[in-house]
């Protein structure tokens, strides 16, 4: 391999003993992850209860501001929580849904914990707008523009959908979405670290992800991103002592929001989750997520022409521009050689009515793919 990315090779164990091509499921652990959770331990054991007022307390807004270079939000207005199902509770829990303006738009191939929050959320009052795929890798465009009207709440998309790695266009949403009076989260989960994003640019109101894929962060570092002039009318009733103004007043009358992003949490914060994850996000910044984008484009171009080649479908869009950094190939008997390849330390995952998932990150060879798809072979 003689890309400018392979002296990142070292940096990531594994890659030593696996051909590692599940990152967008479960990113390599970086090395110098075991350092920061080292230095976990080595604060929590001498420094003790005094480690919060030296750190730990701004944690979830020091770390935030790491996603934040990456995704394009700025200092403060990124807060790390456990994981999306949260983030998107919280987003949802800032509105009332008994009202005329009920409607959540979102598609079938948005991620189904997305999915179960909002059809759960319909014993409250709202209603739930899915629209269909008729091919599941794509959700038609115009079909998602003309549900979002004026009874329309929020509307909820994937920035890439997890299924097909389908990128959807999101400009044209966030469009269609204010010039109703709606407000737009995006799930950046499978774009962030692998497909170029900016959440201001783009004007969205809400962003939610997490850190165990593409920003090999490791479980337990979910995210959320909140538009800074919306804040003051944001209220989540997902929320805690942790977002309360002046949280060690305990104070037991009603509660009294904080003006920063503290206002999004809630409980104490997963701090051992944070150390961990802090590694990966500063290894994703210094690659750029643009180099990382131009190298998945080549190669899952290399991945759907070896998949062709060996006569296997692509459930993922052909065209380049269309595609996140994953390629699911609909291989017979997906699940049974899935488990197969594990066993033989070629990592990728399967899903049911998809196929093979295939997430080539900026640290793996050329090479690594041909010889997954020659162990494909031998399955
Ligand atoms: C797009 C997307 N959103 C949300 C989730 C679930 O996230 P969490 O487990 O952090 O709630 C996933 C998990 O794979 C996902 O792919």
């Amino acid at each position: 391999m003689t890309d400018e990315l392979f002296g990142w090779r070292n940096e990531f164990p594994t890659l030593d003993k696996t051909v590692y091509l599940i990152s967008h499921s479960l990113g390599a652990m970086p090395a110098r992850a075991h350092s920061y959770i080292a230095e976990y331990a080595e604060t929590w054991a001498t420094r003790g209860i005094r480690a919060w007022e030296e750190g730990w307390w701004e944690m979830p807004i020091k770390t935030g501001d790491l996603i934040g270079k990456i995704i394009g939000a700025g200092p403060g207005e990124v807060v790390m929580q456990p994981n999306v199902s949260v983030c998107q509770s919280i987003v949802l829990s800032c509105f009332d849904w008994n009202r005329k303006r009920n409607k959540i738009v979102t598609d079938d191939l948005n991620f189904p914990s997305n999915l179960y929050i909002y059809r759960e959320l319909e014993r409250t009052g709202a209603r739930v707008v899915s629209v269909p795929s008729p091919d599941g890798i794509a959700v038609p465009l115009d079909r998602l523009l003309a549900a979002i009207d004026e009874e329309t709440q929020l509307v909820s998309v994937s920035h890439v959908i997890f299924r097909s790695s389908y990128l959807q266009d999101l400009a044209p949403i966030v469009r269609r979405a204010h010039e109703v009076g709606a407000k737009i989260v995006a799930d950046v989960y499978h774009s962030a670290g692998t497909v170029p994003l900016n959440v201001k640019a783009l004007g969205l109101d809400f962003a939610t992800g997490g850190s165990v894929k593409w920003l090999c962060g490791g479980p337990g570092a979910g995210y959320l991103y909140a538009r800074r002039d919306l804040w003051p009318e944001l209220k989540p009733r997902l929320t805690g002592w942790v977002a309360h103004k002046t949280p060690f007043a305990f104070d037991a009358a009603a509660m009294e929001y904080a003006d920063d992003a503290f206002r999004f949490l809630n409980g104490t914060p997963a701090i051992p989750a944070l150390y961990a994850a802090r590694a990966g996000y500063e290894i994703v910044a210094e690659v750029g997520v643009e180099r990382i984008r131009a190298k998945s484009m080549r190669q899952t171009a290399r991945l759907i022409e070896l998949a062709q080649e060996a006569g296997y479908a692509v459930r993922s869009p052909l065209n380049p521009c269309e595609r996140g950094g994953t390629v699911v190939i609909d291989v017979p008997r997906g699940e049974e050689i899935t488990r197969e390849l594990s066993r033989r330390d070629f990592l990728v995952d399967y899903r049911p009515g998809a196929g093979i998932r295939v997430g080539p990150h900026f640290y793996n060879t050329d090479e690594e793919l041909e010889l997954l798809m020659r162990e494909i072979e031998k399955c």
